[in-house]
C-alpha cells in the first residue's frame, strides 16, 4: 500500500529524529524539507545574497541539484549536511524561506519526489501545503525550554560552543518568523494528530506515532 507521512512543527521539537524512526521501521524515505531551505541559506550567504534579492536567488535556487543520501543532502554532489546544520545558517534560514519563490521551487521538488517514493517528510507546511492529502500527519510540539534544551544538547554534543539563552532566544526568533510568514506559514493542519513531546522520550513519541499508523493502516485496508 502507498503510505507517505508528513510531519509538522516548531525547531527543535525532534521531529527529524522522530521521522528517521519511523522511516525505517516503516520502510518510507525520510525527507528532510528544512535541510533544504538550509542548502539554499548556506549557498546565498556563500555567493552574498540577500532575501531581497529574488532574481539571483531563483537562479542560485535553480542551478542547485539537491538528493538525499541516507538522510545526507548532496547538493551538486556535496555532502552539505554538517554545514548546513551550523548555528550561523539556523539563524538565517527562517528569512530566506519567507521567500515566495523559493519556497514554490523547493515544494515542487518536494512533492515531485513524493509522487515516485512512499516518504516521511518533516517540515512547516508539509500537511498544509506539500503533502495536502498525506495518509497521516502528525503536529510535533514540546515546550520552548525543552526545545531549546534538545539543540543545546545536540550541538554541545558535536563540540559546537554554544550558549543556552542564545539558544532559547534563537529558537523563539525563528519560531515567530515561521509562524507569521505570509507564505506557508507553520501551523497545524486540520487532520493533524497533535503531540506535545515535553514529557515524552523518543521512544514515547515513536510508539505513539507507530500505534497510530498501525491500528489507522488496518482500517484503511478493511475499508479498501
Ligand atoms: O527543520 P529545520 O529547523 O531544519 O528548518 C529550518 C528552517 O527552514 C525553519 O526555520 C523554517 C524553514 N522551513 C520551512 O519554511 N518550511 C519547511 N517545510 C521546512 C523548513
Amino acid at each position: 500500500m502507498d503510505i507517505s507521512v508528513a510531519i509538522d512543527g516548531p525547531a527543535g521539537a525532534g521531529k527529524s529524529t522522530i521521522a528517521k524512526i519511523i522511516g525505517e521501521k516503516f520502510n518510507l524515505m525520510y525527507i528532510n524539507t528544512g535541510a533544504m531551505y538550509r542548502a539554499v541559506t548556506l549557498k546565498a550567504m556563500n555567493a552574498n545574497i540577500t532575501e531581497k534579492n529574488v532574481d539571483d536567488l531563483v537562479k542560485l535556487v535553480e542551478s542547485l541539484e539537491m538528493h538525499f543520501e541516507e538522510e545526507r543532502l548532496f547538493v551538486n554532489n556535496e555532502d552539505l549536511t554538517d554545514m548546513i546544520n551550523m548555528p550561523i545558517i539556523s539563524n538565517n534560514v527562517s528569512k530566506y524561506a519567507t521567500v515566495a519563490e523559493i519556497r514554490e521551487i523547493l515544494v515542487k521538488l518536494q512533492q515531485n519526489i513524493a509522487k515516485k517514493f512512499n516518504v516521511i517528510m518533516d517540515g512547516r507546511d508539509i500537511g498544509t501545503v506539500v503533502l495536502k492529502d498525506a495518509t497521516f500527519k502528525f503536529y510535533l510540539t514540546a515546550s520552548n525550554d525543552q526545545r531549546a534544551r534538545r539543540r543545546y544538547d545536540e550541538l554541545l554534543s558535536k563540540a559546537i560552543d554554544v550558549d543556552y539563552d542564545t539558544i532559547l532566544n534563537d529558537i523563539i526568533k525563528r519560531d515567530y518568523i515561521d509562524t507569521h510568514r505570509e507564505v506557508n506559514p507553520l501551523t497545524k493542519a486540520k487532520d493533524a494528530i497533535e503531540i506535545d513531546s515535553s514529557a515524552l522520550s523518543i521512544n514515547g513519541v515513536v510508539e505513539t506515532i507507530s500505534t497510530y499508523i498501525n491500528s489507522n493502516t488496518k482500517n484503511i485496508q478493511h475499508s479498501l
